[in-house]
């Protein structure tokens, strides 16, 4: 097939979560399986450092800017895949986040910034330089949820698929923005871009793609009730038999301890011991007490909401009145920003934090801890937990979404069959979470049951290969050939 991937970020040119991973990994391994897949996103300053040699190969009048938009052209840096960037230096050229300012703050225009770049695919869609239209077009998240609609009005369109990864980023404008971009007037309905009297990108998704995908089947069947819908169960449940649940993969190449280059020492199964290296050399970081035999928990992750970040802040006093370190690296919501700052000069010689964004740290506290902490009050499928489980590095999380598909829980009958892989935990409180930690640091000292936890982490195997696999068997029913 000819596929053409969309998405707002893709690794390693732009990443701000676990969407530019999976755009970054998945269309190469399509690729591998014989698919002719390209990948279009906006031309941030960043993707443009990255990629370096463009070439302009169309230039689009379109509705949305008075200016024409460029589509340059270039390859993935370590895959077959060509990128095609959407030149609109008004919308994309600025500086840091792709979504929000230097404060923080969404910048005004992301409804036209992102009309702009669903408007520029769909008319590159079947523009001479792309050679022949795709059969295929694949979406992902809010800022593609214009495309499906648009693509909808043409003949002999491509078939769309649209993947939710997260479905509490809905793209939500209020309706001026709706009239400034002149779309349809028939869309503003509740039955299409009308979401309580306000503007949905994501709902433009929902209701006209051929076929939706979340990444995660539990996260599938969530999303179609009142407490995981974010108010668009209803939409979802009209179109139930057009969403799967497709987990998504890890990507081995880049978070593998074996060949990781950003760790202290590379390790794998044989030379588990190895590990303990990256925990000194961490805690040496984070200017900790270097000792081997001081349970280490770390967390590294968007700081809002979603990630049960309240839940570990109210458990962190409790459980620093125990022998254990705790490092953070994450960036987000002030609050939690100065929440964690506030507990960091409390217990300067128990946790290390880092509020940035920052790759090389991230793999080292993969590497580096024992345990992960992944207490998600909801995750559409969650990546840190299978890197976590591939370093040997024990994650904690909550029972849902693909945290359930993914990790199995250190019960006795788990481990005496050699399944467990983690901890898992229902209620989302702190006292649940800590009950969850608890039980970790009691295993943690049982030395042979805890190796054996980590390793049986580090022998699943969460590739890619098999979630590609999963696509093309959907392509093939959305474009029979
Ligand atoms: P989400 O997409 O909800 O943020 P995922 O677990 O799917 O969660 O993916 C998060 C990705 O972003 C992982 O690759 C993780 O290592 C990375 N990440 C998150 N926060 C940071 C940070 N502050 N620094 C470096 N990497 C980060
Ligand atoms: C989203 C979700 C996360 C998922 C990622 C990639 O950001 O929050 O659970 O792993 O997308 O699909």
């Amino acid at each position: 097939y000819k596929i053409l991937f969309a998405s707002s970020e893709v690794h390693p040119l732009i990443k701000t979560g676990g969407l530019g991973d999976v755009a970054g990994t998945l269309p190469v391994e399509l690729a591998h399986l014989g698919q002719d897949v390209g990948i279009i996103l906006p031309a941030y300053p960043a993707c443009k450092i990255h990629l370096g040699n463009l070439t302009e190969v169309a230039c689009l009048q379109l509705p949305s800017t008075p200016r024409p938009v460029r589509i340059l052209k270039s390859q993935l840096p370590e895959g077959p895949n060509p990128v095609w960037l959407v030149d609109s230096p008004e919308y994309f050229d600025r500086p840091g986040n792709p979504y929000l300012d230097e404060n923080g703050q969404d910048w005004p225009d992301n409804a036209s910034r992102f009309a702009t770049f669903c408007q520029a695919i769909a008319a590159f869609a079947s523009h001479p330089a792309l050679g022949r239209q795709p059969d295929i077009i694949h979406c992902n998240d809010w800022q593609t949820g214009l495309l499906p609609p648009l693509l909808s009005q043409a003949k002999n369109r491509p078939a769309t698929l649209f993947t939710i990864h997260n479905l509490s980023y809905q793209g939500v404008f209020p309706r001026q923005q709706f009239e400034a971009l002149k779309l349809p007037s028939g869309w503003w309905s509740p039955d299409a871009l009308e979401f309580h009297q306000q503007f949905s990108f994501i709902k433009g998704g929902l209701v006209f793609a051929d076929w939706l995908t979340t990444v995660s089947p539990t996260y599938a069947r969530e999303i179609l009730t009142p407490e995981f819908g974010c108010g668009l169960d209803g939409v979802l449940r009209r179109r139930a038999e057009h969403l799967t649940g497709i987990l998504n993969g890890a990507d081995y190449q880049h978070w593998d301890p074996i060949h990781d280059t950003f760790i202290e020492k590379p390790y794998d199964k044989s030379c588990w011991h190895h590990k303990a290296f990256n925990k000194l050399a961490l805690q040496r970081h984070y200017g900790l007490l270097e000792d081997e035999t001081i349970p280490l928990l770390g967390f590294v992750g968007r700081l809002v909401e979603q990630k049960g970040i309240d839940l570990i802040l109210r458990a962190l006093p409790k459980l620093l009145s125990e022998k254990v370190q705790v490092v953070f690296l994450g960036q987000g919501d002030e609050d939690y920003e100065h929440a964690l700052q506030k507990l960091a000069s409390r217990y300067p010689h128990q946790m290390g934090l880092s509020i940035r964004y920052d790759e090389q740290l991230a793999h080292g506290i993969q590497a580096g801890a024992d345990i992960f902490l992944m207490p998600s009050r909801f995750e559409p499928c969650g990546l840190t937990q299978l890197y976590a489980l591939r370093y040997g590095t024990v994650p904690i999380v909550r029972r849902t979404g693909g945290l359930s598909d993914t990790v199995v829980d250190a019960t006795e009958e788990n481990l005496r069959r050699g399944r467990a892989t983690g901890f898992i935990f229902t209620e989302p409180t702190p006292s649940a979470l800590l009950a969850a930690i608890r039980r970790a640091l009691a295993l943690y000292h049982q030395r042979s049951l805890w190796r054996q936890l980590a390793l049986t982490g580090m022998e699943q195997d969460f590739s890619w290969r098999a979630s590609a696999k999963a696509y093309l068997h959907l392509y093939r029913r959305l474009v029979p050939n």
